[in-house]
């Protein structure tokens, strides 16, 4: 008979607790397991972004050339919640959305596969050692649209952006733009992995 109570009792408390996070986490998230794997992804990413920049793509190209593309709203999506500051009253949201900021980094690399897509199709010096640098990139960038994403799909970007009018027929001038694009997006792949150490640090579930 003890043993009857106790198992009702704590199939009861399990019921609870079962309910209390289907209905008190709301919230997609990403699996603990997943938050490991995409973090290893993403720096993986910034690490092959910043190889990239110090190959023939950007031989010779003045360093402080840079120029951002991508209209995802990262930086500010992915920014912290702020913690309660009581002596000023801070006007920004102060919530954090994993979603929101999960759904902006897959805009983004959205964005830099067509870019490398339409490049690697344009007219370049080295089609050859430039194709397979940057395929590593492509295969990078598609593990994470593919793994880590709150959306089936990487988001499944309808509008797919059409960048082949962005490239001339001097190997020159786009080898130029792509470089100033890539370190643009170096700097974003940056703003990946504070997000991810923030996602996984999991202080915006607190
Ligand atoms: C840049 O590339 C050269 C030659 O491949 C290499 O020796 C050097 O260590 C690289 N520098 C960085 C910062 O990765
Ligand atoms: C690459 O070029 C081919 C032939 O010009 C074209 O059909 C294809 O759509 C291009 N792909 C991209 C990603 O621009
Ligand atoms: C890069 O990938 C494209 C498309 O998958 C392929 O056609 C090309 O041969 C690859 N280039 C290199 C150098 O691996
Ligand atoms: C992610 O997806 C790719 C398919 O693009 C798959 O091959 C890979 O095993 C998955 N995991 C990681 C860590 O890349
Ligand atoms: C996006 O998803 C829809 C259905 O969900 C599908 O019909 C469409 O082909 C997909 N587009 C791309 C580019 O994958
Ligand atoms: C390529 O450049 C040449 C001259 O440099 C120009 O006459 C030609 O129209 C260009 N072709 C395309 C497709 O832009």
């Amino acid at each position: 008979m003890a043993v009857f109570n106790l198992y009702f009792a704590s199939c009861a408390l399990l019921l609870i607790l079962s309910w209390r996070t289907s209905t008190g986490l709301p919230v997609p998230s990403l699996s603990t397991e997943k938050c490991e794997e995409c973090s290893s992804l993403f720096k993986s990413l910034q690490l092959d972004i910043k190889g990239l920049l110090n190959s023939s793509v950007c031989h010779g190209i003045p360093t402080a050339d840079m120029e951002m593309t991508s209209t995802a709203e990262t930086v500010q999506a992915c920014a912290p919640a702020l913690t309660q500051n009581p002596g000023c009253n801070a006007p920004r949201s102060s919530s954090f959305s994993e979603s929101e900021c999960l759904r902006n980094i897959m805009k983004d690399l959205a964005h830099y596969t067509a870019v490398i897509e339409s490049y690697r199709n344009s007219t370049i010096r080295d089609p050859e050692g430039e194709a397979a640098l940057l395929n590593t990139t492509l295969g990078i960038i598609h593990s994470l649209r593919k793994n880590c994403s709150l959306m089936p799909d990487g988001g499944n970007d309808t509008s797919k952006e059409d960048l082949a009018h962005t490239w001339g027929n001097d190997s020159f001038s786009n080898r130029q733009k792509m470089c100033k694009m890539m370190r643009a997006f170096h700097v974003r792949t940056i703003t990946f992995n504070r997000a991810m150490g923030y996602i996984s640090s999991g202080d915006h579930r607190k």
